[in-house]
């Protein structure tokens, strides 16, 4: 008689919930969300191995990952396929584009992750996991998810956009305007109450619009 592997329900998680813990298999071994606790943690799957799209993403976090590393933060891939092939494409990426992937990539041939993390979409692929990416603080909270499905790549540089917004505001308490990138312009959250408002459109050290729209330059 075969014997029913339990599996995990499918979970999607939301901004601000603890990040589900997991120990899971990797191209660097076992490895644990606990392991990373006090970094940002940048969580991301590809739907498989070996294919264009998530090969062209690969690459470029591969190549901004001494970014990352110094934004604090850790890079950690994901997908359903084994650690053999998961070795494998990384030596195919490492020989046929020159860089170095230097991150874990985690082998959930179980779905355990992916089913904590809401990763696999029925609608996309019954076994493979969506372009999800899971912006985690330091505290081991989500602070951001993007979904992406199977056909459209990622843009690399607004995952590390996101990250550097959420960071200032982890720091400061500073709102960004769309489009903004480091170096520009912040909004200061708008007043909760009529006195604030009206106190706000006093300030003098603030580019005001109006007494609910106010800039601040970054800062330093
Ligand atoms: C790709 O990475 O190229 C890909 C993966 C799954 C479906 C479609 C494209």
């Amino acid at each position: 008689m075969s014997e029913e592997r339990t599996q995990e329900p499918v979970h999607l998680p939301r901004i601000g919930d603890p990040a589900p813990g997991f120990e899971a298999p990797s191209s660097q071994g076992t490895i644990r969300l606990d392991d990373f606790k006090g970094k940002w943690v940048v969580l991301f799957s590809h739907p498989s191995d070996f294919t264009p799209v998530c090969t062209t993403e690969f690459v470029e976090f591969a190549r901004r990952a001494p970014e990352f590393q110094g934004m604090g933060a850790q890079l950690v891939g994901l997908s359903v396929d084994s650690v053999y092939s998961h070795i494998a494409w990384i030596r195919n990426i490492e020989e046929k584009f020159e860089v170095e992937v230097t991150f874990p990539v985690i082998a959930d041939l179980s779905t355990d992750v992916s089913r904590k993390y809401g990763m696999i979409h029925a609608g996309e692929a019954d076994t493979a996991t969506v372009r999800a990416v899971f912006l985690i603080d330091p505290e081991q909270r989500i602070r951001a998810l993007l979904y992406y499905p199977m056909s459209a790549g990622r843009a690399v540089s607004e995952i590390q956009r996101l990250l550097q917004a959420l960071q200032l505001n982890a720091a400061h308490g500073l709102a960004t305007p769309q489009g903004w990138t480091p170096g520009e312009a912040c909004i200061v959250p708008p007043p909760a109450t009529q006195a604030e408002a009206s106190d706000r459109l006093k300030r003098q050290d603030l580019e005001l619009t109006d007494w609910y729209l106010a800039r601040t330059p970054a800062p330093e």
